[in-house]
Formats: structure tokens, C-alpha cells, sequence
């Protein structure tokens, strides 16, 4: 699988994801031998730039976060294909220079007129952005050539403001030309739980409530806003990571199989799934969340949400977010889905654990163990890859004493080839066209549905639990899990 010829106009080349995933992913993808010769970058900014600063941007970027080596003839021959156009987004003469300069690139490298058009922007920008794209006749292509549109999260921050989004871009680009990024999609692990489920027979009979107590996804983070507090600060994170990664974790856990590993067929299976989501009943103690206050982190002093720079001191921002879910099939009906995710929290950590139910009757006594005697299987999408078992065993010696142990699966020992990075992933599938790993608008839509009612719960209840930085969240999010007699992992 190797993309065709094709220039990818990158918007927002100055901000945070370009310098630090998409140049860096676009290198490493060219090093790889995944883009052709005469593959075109075009970034469009307001800075006062020509084609060498924005290629000594990138040539920064890919220095520092590449996961490739660094390759000179590579880099040349990338840098060859780069241009930069600087103007004002909502300016018909930039875009017109846009348009200018992409047909240039077009002709000097022969990119057979595909262009794709990386919205890596706020998303109030959107429309603006779109307009110009078909006031241009960039939108446009003619025979054979494509036109394509990638779209960062977030897809808006409820159901009617991602219905409205849609509608813009909608208006100017078919369905099938809209790649809507959720980069945990694009994350090897998580394309893993398909072939774990579907590839082998041992696990799917037991994948179901008649064996699984209850289900855990964790999104745990040790790192703070940082210099994210103008995007982060009123959305939260439920909004920011529950909505996508969260519920589409959940989705390929708990989904049937799909006819075939088609986006059609896969989307379809995922969005029952979504639609199957049930809320507590009452959402006081089905959810919970909090807020991070100072605390240590790796032995060093850090500060809370309220004095990170940017943030308001009164700021009724959730930066932890803890909900209980039912799927309404009958796969799962009864089996809690529980999700979590927080910033500064013990360390970075996100699974996916299967708890199981505890054997009938212990005839051994009490076993010693962390899910009071339950087997699991983890899914551990990140930062140690990998599946693990956990299950009794008998202690050596002389009583029949039982404990946990874990059988391993590692991608570091069982794989020579280094996971590529998300985005690498997903740009070359936009590239060759390709639509499995991308959410349907459907899939969006329904997952707004189910955090609607419980940002709208918490916007009406109080404020946010404080919780110490270092520490595995508010105390009301423990408590949720203590009164179903259950508790959290500790990854
Ligand atoms: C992004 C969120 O989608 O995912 C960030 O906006 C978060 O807040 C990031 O830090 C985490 O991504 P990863 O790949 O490091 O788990």
C-alpha cells in the first residue's frame, strides 16, 4: 500500500499537531517509502513566510520528533515538493494564490490534480475554510483526480453543534470525501482489538455477559493543560477524549463482527453498537468527576488547573471524567462499561480490561487478588503494548494457596517492526483513499447523544471534585465504583 500521486495542503501548519505529529508523521511515512516521488506539501498560514522558512519548520519538526531516522536523500527530495503560501482565511485573494500555487505544484511534480486539504484548525474555522475551498475551485476536481478533506476533532462540542458542522462541510465535499481524524483509530493496538475479537476463536465465547463481570476503559494521563488552556478550558475531558477515543474503544469492544473489513460494514457494526448506549439511571452516581489541584508528579512539585496560565480562576473545567455506561444488546445487557480519563493522574496509562467473573465457588479459599478473584484480560493500547491474562495460580509449597499471575503478550518482543506512529497510519489511508479507521458523521452524532445528557447534568450540579495531581482522581469517582462492589484497576 503505497499512496499515489497527490499534494496535501496542510492548514494551521504553525500550530502544535502539525510541528509535533503530522510534518514529523509525513516524513517518516516518505522514509518508509509510502509517498511517491513526487508527492506535494503546501502550508498555508498567516506568518510572513516563503517556502524556506515553512521547510525549515518541518525540517525542525521531523528532526525532533520523527520516528524514523533522519535520511538526507529523503528529506530532499520531500523538501523539493514543499510550498507556503501566506495569507488570511478568510481572504479571497490567498486563496486564489492557494489555488494558483497548488496547480503549480501540480504540474512541476505530476500529482495528477489529487489534492487533500488537512483542516488541522479550531473548528469554528471550518466553514470559512470549506467556503474558500469551493469559491477557489479547489473543491473541485475533474476526472479521475480526487478531492478530499480531513477534519480534526473536535467534531463540535454537542449533538447540535456537530450537526452543524457537518452541514458545512457537507455542503461542499461528498461523505465519501470526508476523513474525520480520531487518531486513536489509527493507534495499532486499537485496530488489535479487531483481530484479537475476529482473528482468533479463544476469546469471543466468553466475550459476552455470560462471562464478563464488567468492562474498564482507562485514559489516564500524567501531563497537565500544559499550553493548551485556550482549547481545553471549557470543553474538558469528557468532551475532549470521551466522546471520540473513549466511546469508539468502547464500540470495538463491544460490537459484533462485521461481514467483512470494509468501512461500510465496519461503521455499520460500530454505530449499533453506539446506538445500544445506555446512561445510568441516575447520573449523581453513575458519573463522576473532578478537577486537578497541586500535587507531584515523577517526584516534582506541579501546579493545580486553576493557576495553570490561560485558566480562569474560577473555572468549573472537568479535567477527569468518570461515567457508567450499559450496552442494551444481548451481548452485554447488564454488564457496566465503565470509562475514565484524567489529566495529572498516577501515570500514562490507557486499557482496556475485561474483568471477569469470579469462578462460582472458591474451593481453595480466599485468593489473594486485585479484582477480588476475578480473571481479566487487558488490552493495553498504550504506553506498553501489549495483551495481558490474569488469572489464579497455585503458590509453590506445601498449601494450596492461590494468587493473580499475568501471561504476556508484548509488541516490543514478539515484533521486530516498530508500531508507526497513529498519524502515519491515517494520512496514508487518506492518501490511498482508504476509510476503515475514519467515524462516520452517524458515529459522531451518536456519541454526542450520549454525553449530551451527562454534560448538561453536570453544567446544572455543582463543581468538578478537586483531586490531588499524582493521585488516581476524585474520591466521588472510587466511591461510584465501591457502591457496585467493584473497583478501579490500578494500571
Ligand atoms: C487528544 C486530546 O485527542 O489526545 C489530548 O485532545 C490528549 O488532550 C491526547 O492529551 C492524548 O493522545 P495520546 O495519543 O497521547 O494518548
Amino acid at each position: 500500500r503505497i499512496a499515489g500521486p497527490s499534494v496535501l495542503v496542510l492548514f494551521g501548519v504553525t500550530g502544535d499537531l502539525a510541528r509535533k505529529k503530522l510534518l514529523p508523521a509525513i516524513y517518516d511515512l516518505a522514509n518508509r517509502g509510502l509517498l511517491p516521488p513526487g508527492f506535494g506539501l503546501v502550508g498555508f498560514a498567516r506568518r510572513d513566510w516563503v517556502d524556506q522558512d515553512f521547510a525549515q519548520l518541518a525540517y525542525e519538526a521531523v528532526k525532533e520528533h520523527a520516528r524514523t531516522p533522519f535520511r538526507e536523500d529523503v528529506w530532499r527530495q520531500l523538501s523539493e515538493g514543499m510550498r507556503f503560501v501566506q495569507g488570511e482565511l478568510g481572504d479571497d485573494a490567498s486563496f486564489d494564490e492557494l489555488a494558483r500555487c497548488v496547480r503549480q505544484l501540480d504540474a512541476d511534480r505530476g500529482t495528477g490534480g489529487n489534492y487533500a486539504f488537512y483542516l488541522s484548525l479550531p473548528p469554528k474555522l471550518f466553514p470559512t475554510v470549506v467556503k474558500q475551498l469551493r469559491r477557489s475551485g479547489l473543491a473541485e476536481s475533474e476526472g479521475e483526480a480526487w478531492r478530499r478533506v480531513i477534519i480534526e476533532k473536535p467534531f463540535g462540542h454537542d449533538l447540535e453543534s456537530a450537526k452543524e458542522l457537518n452541514a458545512v462541510v457537507d455542503d461542499v465535499f461528498p461523505p465519501q470525501s470526508v476523513f474525520r481524524i480520531d487518531h486513536y483509530l489509527g493507534k495499532e493496538t486499537v485496530q488489535n482489538i479487531m483481530a484479537l475479537r475476529f482473528a482468533n476463536t479463544l476469546f469471543e465465547p466468553i466475550w459476552n455477559r455470560g462471562y464478563v463481570d464488567h468492562v474498564q476503559i482507562t485514559m489516564a494521563e500524567d501531563i497537565g493543560v500544559g499550553g493548551r488552556a485556550g482549547y481545553y478550558d471549557g470543553i474538558g475531558a469528557a468532551r475532549d477524549v470521551i466522546q471520540n477515543h473513549l466511546l469508539q474503544l468502547l464500540a470495538l469492544v463491544a460490537m459484533e463482527e462485521p461481514i467483512s473489513f470494509t468501512a461500510d460494514a465496519i461503521r455499520a457494526e460500530k454505530e449499533k453498537a453506539l446506538s445500544a448506549v445506555t446512561l445510568p439511571e441516575d447520573l449523581s452516581r453513575g458519573t463522576a468527576r473532578g478537577q486537578y489541584a497541586a500535587g507531584w508528579q515523577g517526584g516534582t512539585p506541579v501546579i493545580g488547573y486553576l493557576d495553570e496560565e490561560g485558566i480562569p480562576a474560577d473555572s468549573g473545567t472537568d479535567t477527569y471524567a468518570a461515567i457508567k455506561l450499559g450496552v442494551n444488546t444481548r451481548r452485554w445487557a447488564g454488564v457496566p462499561f465503565y470509562l475514565r480519563t484524567g489529566k495529572r493522574l498516577g501515570r500514562r496509562v490507557t486499557e482496556v480490561a475485561l474483568v471477569f467473573q469470579s469462578a462460582p465457588q472458591q474451593v481453595f479459599g480466599q485468593t489473594e487478588t486485585e479484582e477480588l478473584g476475578a480473571n481479566s484480560l487487558v488490552l493495553r493500547i498504550q504506553p506498553d503494548e501489549g495483551v495481558t491474562l490474569r488469572f489464579g495460580s497455585k503458590v509453590p509449597g506445601a498449601s494450596m494457596e492461590v494468587r493473580d499471575v499475568s501471561m504476556d503478550f508484548t509488541y516490543g518482543q514478539s515484533f521486530t517492526e516498530a508500531s508507526p506512529e497513529a498519524y502515519e497510519r491515517l494520512i496514508l489511508d487518506v492518501l490511498i483513499g482508504d476509510p476503515p479507521l475514519f467515524p462516520r458523521q452517524e458515529e459522531v452524532e451518536l456519541s454526542w447523544r450520549i454525553l449530551d445528557p451527562i454534560e448538561e447534568y453536570w453544567a446544572k450540579n455543582g463543581r468538578p471534585e478537586q483531586y490531588e495531581s499524582g493521585t488516581w482522581g476524585p474520591s466521588s469517582a472510587h466511591e461510584m465504583m465501591a457502591r457496585d462492589g467493584r473497583q478501579w484497576r490500578r494500571p
